[in-house]
């Protein structure tokens, strides 16, 4: 089965995704890291150079066209099933599982990974959460398409690994 991973930014996708593999004996996957070696270059930089609709056609074509094998846990990229067919394609083609977490914890969570994320890296504390209160608004309506809606608050890999066994 083919696990995605999908919320915002900092919410524990990569982290969770890891461990959750771990106890499942599947493979693991982040996307962003995939497009990097793909690309040879980081997100951040792909995103200054070519601006953001170029990486949101990469990103697609990564998420839907990677050789995937049967068993994987794959952590997305925040902004990946808000564009194209892409949620639509997650949902066809695997368990789409969204971890939810509130707009302050997020902000929490990210003011120290801010550097690497190109939408968030020049706001101050203040913008960071008028930013995630926007963004996620708009985004909930992709991320609520999932087939699991995780809370992300203190959500461990035990946890996620029953919530998905007690689904199938
Ligand atoms: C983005 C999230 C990032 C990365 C890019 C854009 C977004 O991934 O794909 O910086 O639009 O939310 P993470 O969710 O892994 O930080």
């Amino acid at each position: 089965m083919k696990i995605f991973l999908i919320g915002f930014m900092g919410c524990g996708k990569s982290t969770l995704g890891k461990k959750l593999a771990t106890k499942l004996g599947y493979d693991f996957i982040d996307l962003d890291h995939q497009l990097e070696k793909e690309l040879g270059d980081s997100v951040g930089n792909y995103f200054a150079t070519h601006g953001e609709d170029a990486f949101r056609r990469l990103e697609k074509k990564t998420l839907q066209e990677y050789n995937y094998p049967a068993n994987i846990v794959i952590a997305t990229g925040g902004g990946a099933p808000c564009y194209f067919d892409n949620m639509e394609w997650m949902n066809a083609n695997g368990k789409t599982v969204y971890i939810e977490m509130s707009p302050v914890a997020l902000a929490k969570r990210l003011e120290g990974g801010k550097e690497k994320r190109p939408l968030i890296k020049n706001l101050n504390e203040v913008e960071l959460i008028a930013f995630i209160e926007a963004k996620l608004a708009e985004r909930e309506v992709f991320y609520k398409q999932a087939a699991i809606n995780a809370n992300g608050i203190s959500l461990t890999a035990d946890a996620l690994r029953a919530i998905l066994l007690s689904e199938s």
